[in-house]
């Protein structure tokens, strides 16, 4: 542990955020939820990012949910603050303009599997175990488990894990369950993250960026809205530098060199 409660790391235009409080098994304090909400304001405002990672420190645990210690003292009305708060801080990376991929290195419990729900991307190490045990605790999912995971997997799927409480979502039934984009051997999720992200961040910026929105925007909208807005976008692309470098760097043979532009 650094003393920093999330640390921040860039490389290539990918910024890894690793959740530093391992002694606890990463679970969300209101410093880590603090933390987390001005690392992803500054991701935000870095136009020179491409990709963002989030992890957790250790060996153990990715998130192991909020804080319990400091969810028992809640009164009543601190808990419809504390979950909007949790909510607004999960919400922010969901909307990032660029995309967000989870490297689940252990346990994702709760608030921390809420918060891997709202990026665009996850993979999980096979140690990995997940659930959205909060039931067990007298409490629903707050960070927005109850919406995320209903939309993902379907309503029955969702009831089912969100109803019993259940913490043995080993990685491999998440990757059934398309819980998960990808299972990995232990200690490779950062790993396979970065893999995943240099794939990614290769492809024309403002390409993957309207390619996003279009998914993000167009699952809210009926189908003919989606395609209408689609085709708006794939306008916008032909205007770019960046779609003639892509089609001539492919016609002569050679690797494109995107500028964003
Ligand atoms: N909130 C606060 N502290 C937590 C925590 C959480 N969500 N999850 C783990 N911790 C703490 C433990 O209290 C323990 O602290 P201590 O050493 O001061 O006693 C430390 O992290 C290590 O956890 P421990 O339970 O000893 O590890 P384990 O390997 O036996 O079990 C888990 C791991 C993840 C199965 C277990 O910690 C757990 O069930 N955590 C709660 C998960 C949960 O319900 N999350 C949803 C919260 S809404």
């Amino acid at each position: 542990m650094t003393g920093e409660p999330v640390r921040a790391e860039t490389r290539d235009g990918i910024r890894t955020l690793t959740v530093d409080r391992p002694e606890k098994l990463n679970a969300l304090n209101a410093s880590v939820l603090d933390a987390l909400d001005a690392r992803i304001r500054e991701a935000e405002a870095d136009a020179t990012l491409r990709c963002l990672i989030v992890t957790g420190a250790g060996e153990k645990a990715f998130i192991a949910g909020a804080d319990i210690g400091e969810l028992v003292k809640l009164t009543p009305l601190d808990g419809r603050e504390h979950a909007r708060r949790g909510q607004a801080v999960v919400e922010r990376i969901e909307n990032l303009p660029i995309p967000s991929i989870a490297a689940i290195n252990g346990y994702a419990y709760g608030g921390g599997l809420e918060l891997a729900l709202a990026c665009t991307l996850r993979i999980a190490s096979e140690n990995a175990r997940m659930g959205l045990p909060e039931t067990s605790l007298g409490i629903l999912p707050g960070y927005g488990g109850t919406q995320r995971l209903a939309r993902l997997l379907g309503t029955s799927r969702a009831a089912e894990l969100i109803l019993t409480s259940e913490k043995g979502i080993t990685a491999a039934d998440a990757g059934r369950l398309g819980l998960v984009n990808r299972v990995v051997p232990a200690g490779q999720a950062l790993a396979a993250a970065m893999d995943l992200a240099q794939a990614i961040v290769k492809n024309g910026p403002i390409a993957c960026r309207y390619a996003l929105e279009a998914i993000r925007r167009g699952s809210e909208m009926p189908l003919s809205g989606g395609l209408a807005y689609e085709a708006t976008l794939f306008g916008l692309c032909a205007s770019t530098q960046d779609m003639k470098e892509g089609m001539t760097a492919f016609l002569e043979k050679r690797p494109a060199k995107f500028t964003g532009h």
